[in-house]
């Protein structure tokens, strides 16, 4: 059986789905209770699960009656402490003696040369060291973060603002990233690997406007901001000063034109050519209209 941690999280819900098309027993971990509790109402396995809690993750290894977890999809939110948190699920998995850990990182990881790059090292590093048998998967940014992120100024002033008029990035629809996730989770050869894993062109923030604007028929811009104007923006709508220089960080990561890479590997893994932004600009138009409910 799997174990989808994060299963409440924008890649982990879409491992569910296609894992729940495929007929393939899972669990589902969400670290919010009411979400396990939604979950189990529609007959998913779910179970609540806190990386700070060792217990909590060997009561999902292990489920309620025995019926024990042998692969895991490690993936976390950027939350504080992230990377001790994800070194427990290591930790257990290891006491628990599953025989795949696939583990969600980042594009860059090993080059260990921006902010998410050395908070998701570490932990590709233990699992590489830990005896289990493993998987990585590095993903590019996500399209997604266009709808979660970025949509809501798009609703209101027809603009997203970030320092990042250099990038060009081959972004990676987390469907893709899910359909990966799914095929190595279920066929022992890529056992061992690490994959690189992205879109199928590297665009520009202002060629994702010129798309968005064809798409919903609105004129919708990026706008080039000051990295001091980006830190004060997101500071005040909430984010930690230290999230907030993590996320300088990447963009400046983004701008130096690391991040435009095209890989083949979502095609060479899963027999499909990636999905390009068009196709994710046209499935997730409505996020991008002035009617739009809240976005999620
Ligand atoms: N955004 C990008 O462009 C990008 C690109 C490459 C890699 N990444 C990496 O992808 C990851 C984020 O993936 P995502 O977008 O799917 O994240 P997400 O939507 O923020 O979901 C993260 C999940 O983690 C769960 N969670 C939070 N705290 C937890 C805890 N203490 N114990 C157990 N679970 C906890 C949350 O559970 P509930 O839903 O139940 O609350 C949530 O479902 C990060 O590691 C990031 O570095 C992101």
């Amino acid at each position: 059986m799997i174990l989808v941690t994060g299963a409440g999280g924008t890649v982990g819900a879409e491992i569910v789905k296609r894992l729940q098309i495929l007929g393939a027993r899972f669990r589902a971990a969400y670290y919010t209770q009411s979400k396990a509790e939604d979950a189990q109402r529609k007959g998913i396995d779910g179970v609540a699960l806190d990386f700070a809690k060792p217990e909590t993750i060997a009561r999902a290894l292990a489920g309620p009656d025995g019926r024990g977890v042998d692969r895991v999809f490690l993936i976390s939110g950027n939350v504080p402490h992230q990377t001790e948190l994800e070194l427990n699920v290591v930790r257990e998995a290891k006491r628990a003696g599953v025989v795949q850990l696939v583990k969600s990182s980042v594009w860059g990881a090993e080059s260990e040369a921006f902010s998410f790059a050395r908070i998701h090292r570490p932990v590709e590093k233990e699992i590489a060291a830990s005896s289990i048998p493993y998987t990585i998967l590095r993903p590019n940014g996500y399209m997604q973060n266009m709808s979660t992120f970025y949509a809501e100024t798009i609703r209101a002033q027809r603009a997203f603002f970030l320092p990042a008029s250099n990038a060009r990035i081959s972004h990676i629809d987390v469907r893709d990233l899910a359909r990966v996730a799914v095929t190595v989770l279920t066929d022992t050869s890529h056992i061992g690997q690490a994959y690189d894993l992205s879109g199928p062109e590297a665009l520009s923030y202002e060629e994702i406007a010129q798309k968005l604007s064809a798409v919903t028929g609105r004129e919708i811009s990026y706008v080039d901001i000051s990295d001091a104007d980006f830190r004060k923006a997101v500071i005040s709508a909430g984010i930690t000063a230290a999230a907030a220089d993590a996320m300088l960080e990447l963009f400046q990561y983004y701008n130096s034109g690391a991040a435009s890479r095209v890989s083949r590997n979502v095609e060479l893994l899963t027999g499909h050519a990636p999905l390009s932004f068009d196709e994710y600009a046209r499935d997730y138009r409505s996020y991008f209209l002035p009617s739009a409910k809240a976005a999620g």
